[in-house]
């Protein structure tokens, strides 16, 4: 990897990073401003700045992972490079009145991109970090976290939700960051010791600005205004025995919303009295529900969940954004490695990404 000097011939006057994320529980509810479980992988996107005082706004930028370097202007925006993230970021903090120098950026990462785990949210975060630090600004991380979701969502024109950038700001190794998106408020759970979150990716990855994410927030949406509620949040178990009114599609968006918030609550109740059969159990639901409710899920996914249970996990879904990516796998930590054996010869085209753990050396030498 060369470094910063070498390509910008000035140094980095400062470098941030952020991680990758798994979500183990509450699939498509953060923008219905309901709960999310995610935690975060052992794999990291780095960001460097250096400042050009030479040069006037101007904004240069390298990627390591594709090896190309991109000069860009902050007035324009829109277009579909992974350089948008960054001239969204930036869009945002001259919002709020911050002068924004011409940058020197360096963009290095192992968080595999278009596999569920946030890759997006990491380049954001990092980024806003370095800036932060660079600019002495005065942010916390959740109004970083909230700076990077709305330049995701009216920047880069994907209209996420706020789990990503709410993990990749705030969270914290071997922790679970059991979240309301209603009000932000958060609490961290602390994730069993003897079996592991193994994340796998199927082999399709996902471009989630073009799937179907938006249309299912429109539906969600909709939903919402027919049942005259501000939210599907504001929708209660018991009321799903009265959706006879919502035409079909928009009734199985309801029920997956509420009954996935419901098994989110559950999965925390689950890890903090150690029940992990249990746990196992309201993922398997989770995948299901996706499938079934939501629509989300690919045969790819749904092949590698059935693979991953026959094969000794105790609980697996897809995980993240879906339309492809990974899964999440719920397997005894000292059967892992004999666990993936089996599982990538039933699923040739699969791959392991890590567990939620610090990566373990004889797995990673399988990841492809
Ligand atoms: C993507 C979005 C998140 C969330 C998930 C689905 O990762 O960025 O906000 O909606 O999909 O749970």
């Amino acid at each position: 990897m060369k470094n910063f000097e070498t390509i910008f011939g000035l140094p980095a006057q400062v470098s941030a990073q952020a991680p990758g994320r798994v979500n183990l529980m509450g699939e498509h509810t953060d923008y219905n401003q309901g709960f999310v479980l995610p935690t975060i992988l052992p794999l990291k996107t780095i960001v460097q700045i250096g400042v050009d005082n030479s040069v006037g706004g101007k904004i240069d930028i390298f990627s390591a992972n594709y090896q190309q370097r991109i000069e860009r202007s902050l007035h324009k925006g829109g277009s579909n490079h992974w350089s948008e993230y960054i001239v969204a970021c930036l869009q945002q903090l001259q919002q709020y009145q911050i002068i924004i120098p011409s940058l020197k950026i360096l963009v290095e990462s192992n968080v595999p991109i278009g596999a569920g785990v946030a890759s997006s949210a990491a380049l954001e975060i990092a980024f806003l970090k370095a800036v932060r630090k660079l600019l002495q600004l005065n942010l916390t991380d959740l109004e970083i976290a909230s700076l990077a979701q709305k330049a995701e969502s009216e920047g880069v024109g994907m209209p996420c939700g706020i789990m990503d950038q709410m993990v990749t700001s705030l969270g914290r190794e071997n922790q679970a960051l059991f979240l309301d998106t209603k009000d932000l408020s958060f609490e961290y759970v602390k994730l069993p010791t003897n079996y592991d979150f193994a994340v796998i990716h199927s082999g399709k990855t996902h471009v989630l600005a073009k799937s179907a994410y938006k249309q299912r927030r429109q539906e969600c949406e909709k939903a919402a205004a027919l049942m005259n509620v501000s939210s599907l949040r504001d929708v209660c178990l018991p009321e799903l025995n009265f959706l006879d009114k919502l035409p079909h599609t928009l009734r199985q968006r309801v029920v997956h919303v509420v009954t996935e918030n419901q098994r989110v609550l559950d999965s925390v109740a689950a890890i903090e009295e150690n029940r992990l059969a249990d746990l196992g159990e309201l993922m398997n639901a989770s995948h299901l529900s996706q499938k079934n409710q939501f629509e989300v899920t690919i045969k790819e996914t749904d092949l590698l969940c059935k693979a991953a249970i026959e094969r000794g996990a105790i609980g697996a879904r897809q995980t993240g954004g879906g339309f492809g990516g990974a899964i999440v796998a719920l397997v005894p930590r000292h059967a892992v490695q004999s666990w993936w054996n089996f599982v990538c010869r039933d699923c040739p085209q699969a791959s392991f990404i890590c567990t939620s753990q610090k990566p373990q050396k004889a797995l990673l030498r399988r990841v492809r």
